[in-house]
């Protein structure tokens, strides 16, 4: 008789898919995790041409081209000044399965990895793929991670912990002060930070600091991706840069689950690293106005809701029956139980969205939120 490993067992699919499933077909969504805007055209074309040059039918490198991989270590040195060697960067099938490798590589059975709770739902499941223990700590009242929090909660068996900044489902940026806080913490406690990033250039107030810029040791593993930055969510095109040593057991994962990162994705990521940034500027710029705005209309129906600085997402705190109320109005949100135990009360909004939807998102709910006070 077949039987099924535990560890797939013990995962399920996404709450947010089911909050998707139960909404009419003409429901306004609030509830995407994408950016609503084309790829860059010279992002598509650059891919275009290398599909017609016949440059992507083989197989390429398992760490990717190194023609992308020198673009990647040139866009830190230019972004942040960090310096990152070509030869220690993975390109993945997207931010996921650059989490997926990281995890793989580092978790033994039955070690633990802290996770943000509410935090994005991939962490949770793929440490347990790993066979690993997911240890949700809570978040503080501006729904950033707490470093204090974090260093509570380190036992013998800790592997690992997350850090992601810009984050979702909050929106929250960490400070400069607390991405030390963390090198510091992988320093001294010998753990891996693993560092998501792919939110890193949604930023409206403060900057986007690396953990990696602050650790002496090589505990940090960073991992980013084109999805969010250049809207190339379909392309799936994402990596992870980290010391030699932790990059060649990742490529085991990796080469084997994957053998190379899409091809054509890969041209496409050359392109928009290399590329102008007008795009992206274009995009955050857009965020920042459309999250005003959900800000105000939030306050005006009198959702409390800390203030988030960056991706595209805001988290507010809501009332008994506010989620259901809004979903039958036909609005998409998500409620935040579907990232973690701690998310009970709370519902994530993405602004991802058209600002004449977004408006009239906001009188539905203003709507919803008089009738179930
Ligand atoms: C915080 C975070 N990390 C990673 C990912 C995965 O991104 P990708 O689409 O590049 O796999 C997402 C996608 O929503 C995300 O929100």
């Amino acid at each position: 008789m077949t039987t099924f490993a535990p560890r797939v067992e013990a995962i399920s699919i996404s709450g947010i898919r089911e909050v998707f499933e139960a909404a009419g077909s003409d429901a306004i969504n609030l509830g995407l995790g994408q950016p609503d805007f084309p790829t860059p055209d010279h992002v598509r074309t650059a891919a275009c041409a290398a599909i017609e040059r016949g440059d992507v039918d083989a197989y390429t490198s398992n760490k990717g081209m190194p023609s992308l991989r020198d673009a990647i270590a040139g866009a830190y040195d230019r972004w942040y000044g960090l310096e990152v060697d070509p030869g220690d960067v993975i390109a993945t099938s997207g931010g996921s399965e650059a989490l997926h490798i990281t995890l793989q590589a580092h978790v033994a059975p039955g070690q633990e990895v802290i996770i943000p709770d509410p935090g994005f739902v991939s962490y949770d499941a793929l440490t347990r793929l790993a066979d690993g223990v997911p240890i949700p700590v809570g978040l503080r009242d501006d729904l950033t991670l707490d470093p204090t929090s974090v260093e509570a909660a380190i036992t013998d068996d800790t592997a690992a912990f997350v850090v992601n900044s810009p984050a979702n489902p909050t929106g929250a940026v960490q400070s400069e002060a607390d991405m030390r806080a963390f090198a510091r913490i992988a320093d001294e406690y010998d753990i891996l930070c693993l560092s998501d990033e792919v939110y890193e250039h949604c930023i409206f107030e403060g900057g986007h600091y690396s953990p990696r810029r602050f650790a002496d040791s090589d505990n940090v593993v960073v991992i980013s991706a084109c999805s969010k930055t250049y809207s190339m969510t379909g392309w799936r095109l994402g990596w992870v840069t980290a010391s030699n040593r932790r990059i060649e057991r990742m490529l085991r994962v990796h080469q084997y689950g994957q053998a190379c990162a899409s091809a054509p994705a890969q041209y496409a990521a050359e392109a928009a690293l290399t590329g102008p940034q007008d795009r992206v500027e274009e995009m955050v710029t857009a965020f920042e106005r459309r999250r005003n705005v959900l800000l105000d209309g939030l306050a005006d129906a009198g959702l409390d809701t800390p203030i988030p600085k960056g991706a595209f997402y805001a988290m507010p705190s809501v009332p008994d029956g506010w989620v259901d109320e809004v979903l039958d109005r036909g609005v998409i949100v998500v409620p935040g139980e579907a990232f973690g135990e701690r998310g009970y009360g709370v519902a994530r909004l993405s602004y991802a969205i058209d600002i004449e939807s977004l408006k009239e998102a906001i009188a539905i709910m203003r709507a919803a939120t008089r009738a179930v006070r």
